[in-house]
């Protein structure tokens, strides 16, 4: 077969990305995880000595099942996996090493509890978590029971602010608020699945998934504590392919995460989800060196969070294709110590530092989103990193105050501008080229209406084709 120039394959590139956000678009759904692997053999921690008594550690009895568990499947046909068994206890436990075809099978009533003391865990502050699997593959979490961080066991001094927490900073590789261990890591693994847990009180953050690919999180609730920094749900770096779907998270810091360092993030759906934070629900960024490709949100539940849907682009790299859909959002203010100002629709991207370089957000749509806010939706993109081909369709925004937090600012950070004082809007648009509003409401609680200055802010030199289908705004009381 003939090769057509590269010329011509970039125009109908070009044509095909045109044409994509203006096309009726399919409602998107993730292909299903396959079917959960069968039991298989089986081994139990009491069998290698565990005590589950909470007081002792059991990390050499879960470690030696673990081994003798990978050494099973091993000579198994490839793919096969094979189960240690958690009974009914508290398994105290420093950082255990998940291998390949090993599944945790922590079983209703079981608990694997994270030690809370410094030498429970390596010496590389980045291989701090209490359950770790790098380099692996046909590895999973499941049973029914909970991991659990102690995550109170960090915190300095309570404040219903945000709590004041410990701090392993010891030789500077991590920093200040930043120096916990996180509760489970994927990190290079092949083939993950974590389903039918509860990960609970993360010391900081919950589910690390690190430069995976085939990844499921399914039926997981994640509770963490609201007033803890930090405690983000699941964060996804430089992953493809992952689909978290059916999962609860109840937490103090960013629900789902997904963040670039060292290459790209493709392919991540996230469905059927209930999402309460003090941060942003879901959030892409602000690590974004590489970029972030492919991504869904359908059927997501968002209640009483710091913020909605971001998008928070500060290291150059670019995001595209992105679909929010079917979404129901509830957004107010919290202390301003946190990230967020209430805003249900984020979308930022400028330099962090002047250095920085400015990545583009490009053929981003929301598709039947109902909102209740206490701030406008924000979209500002950058001179050198435009949003283009924003949808906005079928979108119910009601705003309301309802907290005596103060509003009136414009929030960049990190980085950028940082805080800027900034008159109250229904959207904000900055550095826009191409925004198609259609079937868009905004109704405006008639008591405190005053706060508000204008349904739309925008200016026409910065931002270039904004078109209207069926826009209406009214007062209600
Ligand atoms: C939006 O909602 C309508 C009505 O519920 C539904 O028919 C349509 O499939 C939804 N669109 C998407 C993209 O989910
Ligand atoms: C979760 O695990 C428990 C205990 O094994 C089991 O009874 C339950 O059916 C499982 N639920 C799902 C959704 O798999
Ligand atoms: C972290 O530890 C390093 C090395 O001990 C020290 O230089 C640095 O000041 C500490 N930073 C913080 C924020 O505690
Ligand atoms: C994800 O896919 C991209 C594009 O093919 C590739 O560059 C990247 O290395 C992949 N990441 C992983 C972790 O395999
Ligand atoms: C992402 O999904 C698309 C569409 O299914 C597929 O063509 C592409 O190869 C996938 N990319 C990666 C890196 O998985
Ligand atoms: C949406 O997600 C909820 C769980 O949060 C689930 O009960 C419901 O069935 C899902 N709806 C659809 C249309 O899939
Ligand atoms: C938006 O509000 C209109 C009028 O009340 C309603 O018909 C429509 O279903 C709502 N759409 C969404 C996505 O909530």
């Amino acid at each position: 077969m003939a090769v057509p120039p590269p010329s011509l394959l970039r125009s109908a590139l070009r044509l095909v990305v045109y044409l994509l956000p203006f096309a009726q678009w399919p409602r998107t759904r993730p292909p299903p995880p396959p079917p959960v692997p069968g039991p298989g053999a089986s081994f139990s921690v009491r069998d290698f000595g565990a005590a589950g008594d909470g007081c002792r550690y059991d990390t050499a009895a879960i470690q030696d099942a673990i081994d003798a568990c990978h050494a099973h499947a091993a000579k198994a046909a490839a793919g096969c996996t094979c189960r240690v068994a958690f009974p009914p206890g508290k398994y105290l436990t420093a950082t255990v090493r998940l291998k390949s075809g090993v599944v945790l099978d922590i079983q209703s009533g079981a608990t694997v509890l994270g030690g809370t003391e410094i030498g429970d865990y390596p010496r590389e502050a980045d291989r701090w978590y209490v359950i770790l699997a790098e380099g692996v593959r046909d590895v999973g979490i499941t049973g029914g029971g909970v991991v659990d961080g102690q995550g109170l066991e960090f915190v300095r001094r309570f404040d219903e602010r945000k709590n004041v927490m410990v701090s392993w900073n010891k030789t500077g590789a991590c920093l200040g608020d930043e120096c916990r261990p996180r509760l489970v890591g994927f990190v290079g693994c092949t083939n993950v699945r974590v389903w039918n847990v509860s990960l609970n009180q993360p010391a900081y953050w919950c589910l690390h998934i690190v430069r995976c690919v085939n990844t499921f999180i399914h039926d997981v609730s994640i509770y963490g504590d609201f007033n803890t920094p930090n405690n983000d749900g699941i964060d996804i770096d430089d992953s493809n392919h992952t689909v978290i779907t059916r999962c609860k998270i109840d937490t103090g810091d960013d629900a789902i995460c997904p963040k670039t360092y060292t290459g790209p993030l493709y392919n991540l759906t996230a469905t059927d989800c209930w999402i309460r934070t003090k941060s942003s629900a879901i959030k892409l960024g602000s690590a974004s060196w590489f970029d972030f490709r492919g991504l869904v949100f359908d059927n997501i539940t968002i209640v009483e969070s710091h913020r909605g849907l971001g998008v928070q682009i500060r290291d150059g790299g670019n995001v595209n294709d992105i679909t929010f859909s079917n979404i129901k959002i509830s957004t107010r203010y919290y202390h301003p110590s946190w990230w967020g100002r209430a805003e249900p629709i984020y979308i930022t991207t400028c330099p962090r530092h002047s250095w920085s370089k400015e990545g583009a957000v490009s053929n981003i749509r929301f598709i039947n989103i109902t909102a209740v806010s206490e701030n406008g939706v924000f979209l500002s993109g950058s001179e050198g990193g435009l949003l283009r081909n924003l949808r906005f369709s079928n979108v119910n925004v009601t705003y309301k105050r309802w907290t005596s937090y103060e509003g009136g600012l414009a929030d960049y950070r990190p980085g950028c501008q940082g805080l800027v004082k900034h008159s109250m809007a229904g959207i904000i648009m900055e550095h826009i080229k191409g925004l198609e509003i259609e079937n868009v409401n905004m109704r405006w609680a008639d008591e405190k209406s005053w706060q508000w200055d204008n349904p739309l802010d925008f200016r026409p030199s910065t931002v270039n084709g904004i078109s209207f289908r069926d826009f209406r705004s009214d007062l209600y009381s």
